[in-house]
């Protein structure tokens, strides 16, 4: 999920140059990094931490070469050790792999490379690949067909790049991780140079060429590049031009890390999802998770993560288990969890005081503790019985938004593959399966700025959804609060007309979230009424089901889906107001004032 670079024909420059584009890389977050150099043999350093102990690292034993990768690490499979760090290695020590994304099949391939008797060094799904290499190479392959093998036994989403042998070359593949070649020039002592990285930044600096490799092509750098598909057939590659310097590194084109999340929220969903669905078998495996049931659930969390908690008890109850939301700082005064009852902290840092302190509350009360996090690694993860892994990789902006959508899904996968029934995975899971493309017809004919266009000179927002729009409701109000500084307030539908109703007149633009045609849109399109009847303008968030876009002045669309889904949709339209009218407003959209990416006080 994080950063590869590779380079090859850059003589002397090798390894300055695998450490600036690992820098150029620290934008999108880690908690390792390490590098490979080919010369006289296949040299390797690599740590837990910044790149500046790499760096420390380097100067203590130095490595020298004149091909090689490197990698910024941020932990799906073990925690963030020196040991974990990438490049891993086979038993030979000749073969070096950096991987970026989920192996999903690991477990079974590192059982047979055990059983065969390959010995593993670290916790990481990466590490099967070097042993797969080896085992290959020790059959006769030549390295690129080792390579090419090794890759073709992989499931899940990689980006890796390989050192194989002596060969002279950095091999690479990719599918579902982003992976692009670097043309250069060529410099004294080599007549090409090319790069390798999972983004632009890592060597813009070098050349604005480049290509970008597709899934299921291979890539060897050597003299000559060569791009392949999986029948090992050459592949005639467009050479783009990068338009922007090396200045604008970072966000990939976007003007802010918060609107990068955003739209990489369809990867991120197929990244929590992935390996963990069956859509023929209609099934949810958790690993170790799936075999519980719990006689009743409480959530704590804090801030967008406790809007993530408020949609998990819809879940929950729905299929008849009494849930609670809490605030996790409120927790202490929460009637004792009792029998099998489980306890989930939601936090995307897993480092939230708060929680951190609810979770301990709970487990000194004896109750099982569940941390759904993004974070290997973090306290929540090391302290909680089980960690459920929202695999969003590293979010940069303060404001939560690709992390949200990842706790959504990933609570979803939980109540599946513990308390929901057969018969609605069977309903639930394809609609899943669906999400990641929905969320990238919103990203892609959202008419979300015109929207904030028109209102972002408001006093005050109004949000207001049922079931499980209501958290959304919230969630759209706090994200525009925190981006934006405007007042933002949330309601359940239902509750508007119970005091709130007095504030709104026609100033006040009030998103309502509609979606389907039952009793709970019917009964939101008559709270829609009653605003309208205030001279209120009213957004309609809404697939277009209900009569909800009749009494609304604009309709921010969505697509088809069923209620649970429909919530992750509406949200990603919300997100993209917050976003469009902070900018507008000039607002320092990636760190918003006063607040902490993580909050380790209570
Ligand atoms: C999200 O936009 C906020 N920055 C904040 O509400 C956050 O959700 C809260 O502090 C909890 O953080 P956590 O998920 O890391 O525990
Ligand atoms: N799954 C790998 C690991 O945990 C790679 C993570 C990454 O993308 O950085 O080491």
């Amino acid at each position: 999920m994080c950063g590869i670079i590779g380079c090859v024909g850059r003589g002397e420059r090798t390894l300055d140059t695998l450490v600036d584009g690992l820098e150029r890389l620290e934008y999108r977050g880690y908690d390792s990094a390490g590098i490979t150099l080919l010369g006289d043999d296949l040299g390797v350093r690599k740590t837990a931490g910044k790149i500046a102990d790499l760096e420390t690292l380097l100067d203590e034993r130095p490595v020298d070469g004149h091909i090689g990768i490197g990698h910024t690490r941020w932990s799906t499979h073990g925690p963030p050790t020196d040991a974990n760090a990438h490049p891993h290695q086979d038993c030979t020590g000749d073969v070096a792999v950096v991987h970026n994304g989920i192996i999903e099949n690991y477990q079974s391939l590192r059982d047979d490379l055990s059983a065969e008797g390959h010995t593993f060094t670290s916790d990481t799904d990466t590490e099967v690949v070097p042993h797969l290499i080896e085992r290959g190479l020790e059959m006769g392959d030549s390295p690129e067909a080792a390579f090419r093998n090794a890759i073709a036994q992989l499931d899940g989403s990689y980006a890796i790049a390989a050192i194989v042998g002596n060969e002279e070359a950095v091999f690479a593949a990719r599918n579902d991780s982003p992976l692009v070649i670097g043309i250069g020039d060529g410099t004294a002592s080599s007549d090409r140079e090319y790069f390798l990285a999972s983004d632009v930044p890592a060597f813009r600096e070098y050349t604005d060429k480049v290509i970008y490799v597709e899934d299921g092509e291979f890539a060897r750098l050597d003299s000559e590049l060569a791009v392949t598909d999986s029948d090992d057939q050459p592949v005639d590659k467009e050479v783009h031009s990068i338009e922007w310097d090396a200045e604008e590194t970072g966000k990939s084109g976007y003007d802010h890390y918060m609107l990068k999340e955003i739209h990489e929220q369809p990867r991120a969903l197929r990244q929590c999802l992935s390996g963990r669905v069956d859509e023929l078998a209609g099934t949810v495996n958790l690993d170790g998770l799936s075999d519980r049931s719990p006689s009743s659930v409480q959530f704590v969390a804090m801030g967008t993560s406790y809007h993530a908690a408020l949609y998990g008890t819809h879940l929950f109850q729905q299929a008849g288990i009494p849930a609670q939301a809490f605030h996790a700082s409120e927790y202490a005064t929460a009637t004792p969890p009792t029998g099998d009852a489980l306890v989930i902290g939601i936090t995307q840092s897993g480092e939230t005081a708060d929680t951190l302190s609810a979770l301990r509350e709970a487990r000194s009360r004896g109750a099982e503790t569940i941390a759904v996090t993004n974070t290997v690694g973090s306290t929540a993860d090391r302290e909680c019985d089980e960690t459920l892994l929202i695999r969003s990789g590293p979010e940069i902006g303060v404001a939560a938004s690709k992390t949200f959508t990842g706790q959504l899904a990933a609570l979803n996968l939980l109540a599946l593959a513990t308390v929901e029934s057969a018969r609605t995975r069977r309903g639930v899971v394809p609609e899943l399966r669906e999400l990641p493309g929905r969320v990238q017809s919103i990203l892609d004919d959202s008419n979300a700025a015109e929207i904030a266009e028109e209102y972002h000179d408001s006093e005050s927002f109004f949000f207001i959804g049922r079931r499980y729009q209501y958290p959304v409701a919230l969630e759209g109000a706090l994200k525009l609060k925190e981006i934006s500084y405007e007042h933002a307030e949330g309601f359940s539908a239902g509750d508007l007309k119970h005091g709130p109703l007095a504030l709104v007149d026609e100033d006040t633009p009030v998103f309502a979230m509609v979606t389907g045609d039952d009793e709970v849109a019917r009964k939101t399109v008559g709270n829609i009424k009653e605003v309208e009847a205030r001279d209120a303008p009213v957004v309609a968030v809404t697939d277009g089901r209900s009569d909800a876009a009749l009494y609304a002045d604009h309709v921010l669309e969505v697509p088809e889906t069923i209620p649970r889904a429909a919530a992750v949709l509406t949200n990603v339209q919300l997100q993209l107001v917050a976003y469009h009218v902070a900018n507008l407003l000039g607002r320092p959209i990636d760190k918003p004032r006063n607040l902490a990416k993580s909050v380790t006080v209570e």
